[in-house]
This record gives C-alpha cells, sequence and structure tokens, in this order.
C-alpha cells in the first residue's frame, strides 16, 4: 500500500477530530473545574499519558504491543514517522485499540505519548506542543508575577533575568519552541512548567515573551 495515498486518504479524517476534540475538551471545562489537577486548555505530558493509559499494553506486551524499550520494534515503527503513527493510533490496528481506548485524550496527547514510546526505546524526538488554547488565557504578566519572577526576577541560581536581553537571547537562537519545551520540560535549577503544574504551554509562551520584552517593547504593542 502507497504510504502517501493512505496518508492523504485520512488528513481530513484527522483535521475534522481534532475540531471535534477541541470542541469536545472546551465543551465539558465548567467553570468550577477550572481549578482541577489540570487546567483547562492544558495537556498531558506524553509520560503521563504513556503511564496512565499506553503502559498497560505496551509495558508487558500485551496482545503483541510493541514493548516500551524494545529498540528493535519501536525503530521500525519509527521510521514511518509521527503522522503515520499518529493516524494509526488514533484509528487503531489490530488488537491496538482506537485512542488506545482513551477517547479523554487529544490528538496532541497521543502524538506526545508516541513521541515518549519512541524515546523511551532508543529514539530522539521531541514533544509536539499543545495547539489548544484555554477558554480563560492568563497573560504572560500574569502568569510572571504568579511563579517565575520568584527566580527570574533576581536572577536565581542563574535563571535568565526579566529583561535581560544578554542572557535570553542566546537561549532564544534557535527559536522560542525550543525553550517552551525546554520550560515545559525543565532543566538544572529549572523546575518543569517552572513548578507551575497548571500553566498551559500557551502561557509558557507567553511568559517567556513577556519575559523576554520587558521594559523594551510597550505592554501596548506586544
Ligand atoms: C489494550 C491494549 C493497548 C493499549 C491500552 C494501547 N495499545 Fe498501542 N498497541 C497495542 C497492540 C496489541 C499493538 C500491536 C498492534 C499490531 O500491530 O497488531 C499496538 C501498537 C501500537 C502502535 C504501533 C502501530 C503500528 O503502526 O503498528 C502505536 C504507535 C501504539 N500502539 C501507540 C499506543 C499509544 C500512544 C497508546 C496510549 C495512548 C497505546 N498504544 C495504548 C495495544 C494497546
Ligand atoms: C525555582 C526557580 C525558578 C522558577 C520558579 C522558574 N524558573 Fe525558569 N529558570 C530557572 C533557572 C535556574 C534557569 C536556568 C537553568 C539553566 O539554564 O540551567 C531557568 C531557565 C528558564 C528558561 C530558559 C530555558 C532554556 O532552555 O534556556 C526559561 C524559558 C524559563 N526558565 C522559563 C520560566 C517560566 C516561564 C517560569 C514561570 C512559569 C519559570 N521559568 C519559573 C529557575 C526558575
Amino acid at each position: 500500500m502507497s504510504d502517501k495515498a493512505c496518508g492523504e486518504g485520512n488528513l481530513s479524517f484527522i483535521k475534522t477530530h481534532r475540531l471535534l476534540l477541541i470542541a469536545v475538551v472546551l465543551a465539558t471545562v465548567a467553570p468550577g473545574v477550572a481549578q482541577a489537577a489540570q487546567a483547562p486548555g492544558s495537556e498531558r505530558s506524553g509520560k503521563e499519558v504513556v503511564d496512565a493509559v499506553c503502559i498497560r499494553c505496551h509495558g508487558p506486551g500485551t496482545s503483541g504491543a510493541p514493548k516500551i524499550g524494545d529498540k528493535v520494534a519501536w525503530g521500525k515503527l519509527a521510521s514511518e514517522g509521527l503522522s503515520s503513527l499518529t493516524e494509526i493510533a488514533l484509528k487503531g490496528i489490530r488488537q491496538m485499540p482506537p485512542h488506545g481506548a482513551d477517547f479523554t485524550l487529544t490528538d496532541t496527547e497521543i502524538e506526545r505519548a508516541i513521541t515518549y514510546l519512541v524515546n523511551q526505546s532508543g529514539g530522539k524526538w521531541v514533544e509536539p506542543i499543545s495547539r489548544i488554547k484555554p477558554p480563560v488565557q492568563r497573560t504572560g504578566e500574569q502568569i510572571v508575577q504568579a511563579r517565575c519572577s520568584k527566580c527570574h526576577e533576581k536572577g536565581l541560581n542563574g535563571a535568565p533575568k526579566i529583561g535581560d536581553r544578554d542572557a535570553w537571547i542566546p537561549r532564544l537562537k534557535d527559536g522560542l519552541d525550543r525553550v517552551v519545551r525546554s520550560a515545559i520540560n525543565g532543566h538544572g535549577g529549572m523546575p518543569a512548567r517552572g513548578g507551575m503544574a497548571n500553566v498551559t504551554d500557551a502561557e509558557l509562551r507567553d511568559a517567556i515573551t513577556y519575559m523576554f520584552n520587558k521594559g523594551h517593547v510597550p505592554e501596548k504593542t506586544r
């Protein structure tokens, strides 16, 4: 079967599917639920999804599921590429249930889970960034004041200071996406998500932009 034909045939399916999922996610977030552990519109990391859902079969290798850590099996799968594997995981194949049998998972969460499975098995994929915007998004400034300023105001443990372009520019040289990912995962003295469990990827992006621009770009023109 031609991979290309198969891929294109399913593209519109994936697109409608994604919109539907976003609609469902937005519709099910009631105001009172907003303070729950998972912020509205935030998506779980690949590790969280795998630990909660996929590990059940991909840990022990149930019904022939490629095991986590099986470099040969996942190396072969990885060569098919993330979008192709995501399509298959969404639709299901033989004993692999559609969506890993959890329909609360967004497409991005499935992509992240696959990325994590591949990376636990010798791969070096980069976890995709969330495309969901929460219904009520806090501004970058609000996030920074609530959390990031604790370390980034004074430059604690080498944290790049707010508004210190010389400190930020080298970190941003490979693009904003890379730093957003870095802030999601954390490293060194920088805790994952700055230690703010419910901050969404979109909010992190705005917070970083704010820390970069503070004192340089008037707030209104941002
Ligand atoms: C109920 C058991 C089960 C669960 C839960 C499950 N899988 Fe699977 N998965 C399988 C089995 C079995 C296969 C092997 C299917 C085959 O090729 O026959 C598989 C295969 C796959 C494949 C390879 C598809 C291909 O191209 O052959 C991917 C990717 C995958 N699973 C991802 C996931 C992700 C991501 C999750 C969690 C969100 C998940 N699976 C949860 C059983 C499961
Ligand atoms: C507990 C202290 C602490 C808090 C809170 C904190 N950071 Fe950091 N952050 C650091 C330190 C330390 C570094 C430098 C780490 C390094 O490069 O080794 C850093 C680095 C970063 C970087 C650069 C990453 C890179 O790859 O160069 C970004 C982006 C960042 N922080 C964003 C944030 C955001 C956004 C918040 C608030 C949601 C936040 N941080 C909260 C301590 C903190």
